[in-house]
């Protein structure tokens, strides 16, 4: 069989980031746009390959994550209604070309090297979800505070708060999955 490479970088790709806009709507809807295709998309694929993989807490805890994803939009939804359907961002539909760029090679690789495959996957994961919390959405909830919106402010930092979460389960999830199978030994 021909050698796959993917890399973690090539992973990493398939998230988009929210973009800030001048004005608050434009924001909020770039951020719905992303945290809906991390729930529909990228988590659920996610999902898949650790299910694929053998790993099927990981896939649970894959779609448990989706889930949240999809309510931090439905909490900034609450207060702009009349989002609708947001339009496909840029970086969005970038990360949704790069996913299907690689899915036919990550079915391969998963076969060849499930485990590495479920590592690179928790590893972009934290990573994606460092940038939100740390970086992406602190600059949205500042937005809204400078704009003297403390609603969307709070739906902000509530959702800052979850992403941290998130990157701690991952972490938590990839310390356990690099464990050595201390148990099975005894
Ligand atoms: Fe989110
Ligand atoms: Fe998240």
């Amino acid at each position: 069989m021909e050698k796959v490479e993917i890399s973690e970088e090539m992973i990493f790709e398939c998230f988009a980031a929210a973009c800030q806009s001048d004005d608050m709507a434009g924001t909020a809807e770039s951020f719905v746009d992303v945290e809906e295709y991390e729930n529909r998309v990228m988590y659920p694929e996610f999902a898949r390959w650790a299910s694929k993989a053998g790993y099927p807490e990981l896939a649970t805890l894959f779609r448990k994550v989706a889930g949240e994803e999809k309510l931090h939009a439905v909490w900034l939804r609450a207060l702009y209604s009349d989002i609708g359907v947001p339009q496909r961002g840029e970086d969005t539909q970038r990360a949704i070309d790069a996913l299907e760029a690689i899915r036919a090679n990550c079915d391969a690789l998963i076969a060849l090297n499930p485990d590495g495959v479920v590592e690179k996957a928790l590893t972009v994961a934290i990573r994606v979800e460092e940038r939100e919390y740390q970086d992406i959405y602190p600059h949205f909830r500042d937005q809204a505070l400078a704009a003297n919106d403390a609603d969307t402010a709070e739906v902000y930092q509530k959702v800052i708060d979850s992403e941290r979460q998130h990157a701690h389960w991952f972490q938590a999830a990839l310390d356990n999955f690099r464990a050595p199978q201390t148990g099975a030994m005894a």
